[in-house]
């Protein structure tokens, strides 16, 4: 196979070299194309542009295939802790036993947070989004460690900043929960492990023990390992593009919080919720919904489903359906919103407009009513998937950092006014 594709434009030939993957994918570099022919390449919303080569995380969206650093992410879900993920993510390789217990005691140092903390939290009105007050908590990170503005400093300090964002963000997440309930702040208790320790954070008080259920652990790692990558989505783009001006971790990463916030990415799994509520409220009709989601003219779409790379299925939302089962069934719950979304997921996978669009359910059909089912607020949901994504971010922005890339700075093609003169006031009427 040639090494080169051909770009003709009148007389013009441009040759781009193919770039290949370690999968086989391939790509055109066209970075040239622009300074040889003046054309740039055009690409609403990137959807099929390659911005940067990565040996993080490996999709096949056609096949159902998510790997981290060659681990398929059935083995990792099924196998690993959320911490081993973390390291593997960031480190490239899966900690052998002692590098394992050395990060975790070295997460463990660094779960408290500042108590001046505090006092922004205090500042938010009872009510506000979680993830604005998670988005702000993350900026304010950079206040609280000015070491952490400078990106070239030395290794070691860097990594430090790495740590305290792996170790900080469920401490914030909890203490997010809390002022919601209006509860004290549990601290963190550090003989418990990464997401015992989240849990106890959360659901704990401080007038008691609380009893970390393992099934419910268990949910929790598997959930925070499958939200832990997802290559170049939205948010870690997001990040990877703050990241290239050189800004801090810190403020890039609360760049990936505010995209991810949205619910045409993580901002779903809170919008399932409400629509299957919204569905219950109406009276359960189901197929009536369903025929709103394929009406042109009616803005709803079914929440939770289709994927802007999966074709055939999502690998995290069958990992994540049999982990549903097992949750409600150890809580013993019969939520009549989980009949709902059965009855919603057979009925729109048998419908046509479904299938010829290839739309399946995403990991967000599912987690929200996980979460719910443990006890998290619905407008908690997000950031439990921002808590998930956080390795992913710091790696992602990490190797645009180590591989020294250039600002990014897409081009357009521009439809607006060509030159005009300047009116006077009279002139304009
Ligand atoms: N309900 C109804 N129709 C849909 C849905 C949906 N959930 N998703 C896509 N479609 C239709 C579109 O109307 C379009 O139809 P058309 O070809 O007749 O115009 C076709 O399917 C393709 O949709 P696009 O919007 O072009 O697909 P895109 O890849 O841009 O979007 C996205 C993917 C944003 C995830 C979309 O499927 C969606 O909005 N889903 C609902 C929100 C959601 O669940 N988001 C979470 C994604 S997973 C994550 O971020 C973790």
């Amino acid at each position: 196979m040639s090494d080169q594709a051909k770009i003709i434009y009148n007389d013009q030939t441009f040759e781009a070299p193919v770039v290949k993957g370690s999968e086989g994918e391939l790509g055109l570099d066209i970075s040239k194309l622009r300074g040889s022919t003046g054309l740039v390449t055009y690409d609403v919303a990137y959807k099929n542009t390659g911005a940067t080569q990565s040996s993080i995380t490996f999709i096949d969206g056609e096949k159902g295939i998510l790997r981290h650093r060659g681990y398929s992410i059935e083995d990792l879900a099924n196998n690993a802790s959320f911490l081993e993920v973390a390291f593997l993510l960031l480190k490239g390789h899966l900690p052998n036993k002692k590098e394992y217990e050395n990060y975790a005691d070295l997460i463990r140092m660094h779960t408290l947070v500042n108590e001046d903390v505090k006092h922004v939290f205090q500042a938010f009105p009872n009510g506000s989004h979680p993830m604005g007050q998670l988005m702000t908590m993350m900026s304010m990170m950079s206040a609280f460690y000015p070491d952490s503005l400078n990106p070239h400093r030395i290794e070691e300090d860097f990594d430090m900043t790495i740590t305290r964002l792996i170790a900080k963000t469920p401490t914030l997440v909890a203490m997010i929960q809390k002022k919601k309930m209006g509860h004290p702040l549990v601290y963190p208790k550090n003989n418990l492990e990464y997401v015992d320790n989240f849990l106890n954070m959360t659901f704990g008080q401080i007038t008691q023990e609380y009893a970390v259920d393992p099934v419910l652990s268990s949910a929790m790692n598997k959930l925070l390992i499958l939200h832990a990558d997802h290559e170049q989505n939205c948010s870690a783009s997001t990040v990877r593009i703050v990241g290239s001006s050189q800004s801090n971790l810190y403020a890039s990463i609360s760049a990936g919080i505010a995209a991810l916030w949205g619910p045409s990415h993580g901002g779903a799994n809170q919008r399932v919720l409400e629509m299957l509520e919204e569905i219950a409220k109406d009276g359960g009709n189901v197929q009536k919904f369903i025929d709103r989601a394929k009406d042109k003219n009616d803005p709803f779409r079914l929440m939770g489903f289709g994927h802007r790379v999966y074709k055939n299925f999502d690998p995290r939302a069958r990992i994540i359906k049999k982990s549903a089962d097992e949750v409600l069934g150890q809580l013993k719950v019969n939520d009549p919103i989980l009949h709902l979304a059965k009855e919603l997921e057979e009925k729109a996978l048998a419908d046509p407009y479904f299938a010829e669009r290839k739309l399946f359910p995403n990991v967000d059909f599912y987690s929200g009513i996980i979460y719910r089912a443990m006890g998290f607020p619905v407008d908690m949901f997000t950031v439990l998937f921002a808590l998930g994504r956080m390795p992913g971010w710091i790696a992602q922005w990490n190797e645009m950092r180590k591989a020294g890339q250039p600002i990014g700075r897409p081009r357009q093609i521009y439809t607006g006014e060509v030159h005009r003169p300047y009116p006077s006031w009279d002139e304009r009427g």
